[in-house]
């Protein structure tokens, strides 16, 4: 028994920041922002949105029928910026879907929630303990960007991914093998207060460590790193080379990661998918939103072998081979 993509959408914030919008008032500027990172704007939510609130914009895009939405049988969100610290917000999508009894949970692995959350969902369909598996990944960043620091604010966006997967019979689809990894350095991307060890407070209000803290040179050396080791242990266990793989679908975190990524597995820049110029990172739902962007393009038939490939704080990374 294996697990497939039923179906897959996205919900993307109305509220377009370019480049030149965040020049205004931020020391950048739009050629630095676009020749560093690839990003030409990014989105962010209005004031009234939440994870939750884009989570159930991005699951109506689904178009599940009401009968399948009662079949579903666990809801994992990954995400950095859950509704609250407690209960889940997979718990609050279960309320708010009405659905009686699921399994939920939310998964924190940053940047790499998107595969961590589709390997948990597979583990869950193949062990037998569920058909059916909501992974959603939500993320408003723009609530933990310190906006007034110009190497985080031109890069992180606001977006939301929704895939539901279920049980297949058919050997000839669906996630085929994943690798998950991670590796202490926590401290080069770190959002320091409002955790167990330092509580947000009146008297650390201050030191902006609420904000997410990046070392953004050092993420870059050992993303290019992980990515392609990752891609490279995923090749191995399903005993597949480079050219058996028809398109690569990476976080979106900079057009030089990207392109560096390609470049160290011998492949031409065609084979990877990129949209990091319309919406910069959006953490756990870059890829899922790319993925399905992919889709929506014709970029991918029936019979494909798609890698997807995420790293982030932690550092975490994973990545994961899906047959279409
Ligand atoms: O999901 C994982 C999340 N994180 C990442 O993936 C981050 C990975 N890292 C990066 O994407 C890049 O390191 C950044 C885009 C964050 C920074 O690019 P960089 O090429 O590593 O720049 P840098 O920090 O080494 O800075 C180079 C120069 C410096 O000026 P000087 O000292 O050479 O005069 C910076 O002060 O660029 C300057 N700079 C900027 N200039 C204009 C840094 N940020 C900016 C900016 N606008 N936004």
């Amino acid at each position: 028994m294996k697990a497939y993509i039923k179906k897959i959408a996205n919900y993307i914030p109305k509220n377009i920041i370019t480049n030149e919008k965040l020049s205004e008032t931020l020391d950048t500027n739009h050629e630095w922002i676009a020749s560093r990172t690839g990003i030409s704007q990014r989105y962010r939510s209005g004031k009234e949105e939440t994870s939750l609130s884009m989570a159930l914009h991005a699951i109506n895009n689904l178009n599940i029928i009401e009968d399948d939405i009662k079949n579903i049988d666990a809801i994992i969100v990954a995400t950095s910026t859950k509704q609250h610290p407690s209960p889940s917000t997979a718990t609050l999508i279960q309320n708010s879907l009405e659905i009686k009894n699921c399994i939920t949970l939310d998964l924190s692995a940053a940047c790499s929630g998107y595969i961590y959350s589709i390997n948990t969902a597979t583990t869950l369909i193949e062990s037998g303990q569920c058909e059916t598996v909501l992974v959603v990944s939500s993320e408003k960043y723009s609530d933990i960007i310190n906006w007034e620091d110009r190497g985080t604010a031109i890069l992180f966006g606001d977006g939301c991914n929704a895939t539901l997967l279920e049980k297949t019979n058919d050997d000839n689809k669906g996630i085929i093998s994943i690798d998950l990894g991670s590796e202490e350095h926590a401290s080069l991307l770190l959002v320091k207060n409002g955790g167990s060890i330092s509580p947000i407070t009146e008297s650390n209000i201050d030191d902006n460590g609420h904000y997410v803290q990046m070392i953004g040179s050092e993420i870059f050396k050992h993303a290019i790193f992980f990515f392609s080791q990752s891609i490279k242990n995923i090749l191995s266990k399903s005993s597949l080379t480079i050219n058996d793989i028809d398109l690569i679908i990476p976080h979106q975190a900079n057009i030089r990661i990207m392109k560096s990524l390609a470049k160290s597995m011998d492949v031409s820049m065609d084979k990877i998918f990129v949209n990091i110029q319309n919406y910069g990172n959006t953490s756990a739902a870059s890829i899922g939103i790319a993925l399905s962007e992919a889709i929506e393009q014709g970029k991918i038939k029936e019979g494909d072998n798609v890698v997807l490939a995420a790293f982030g704080a932690g550092l975490t990374w994973g990545s994961t081979l899906i047959k279409f």
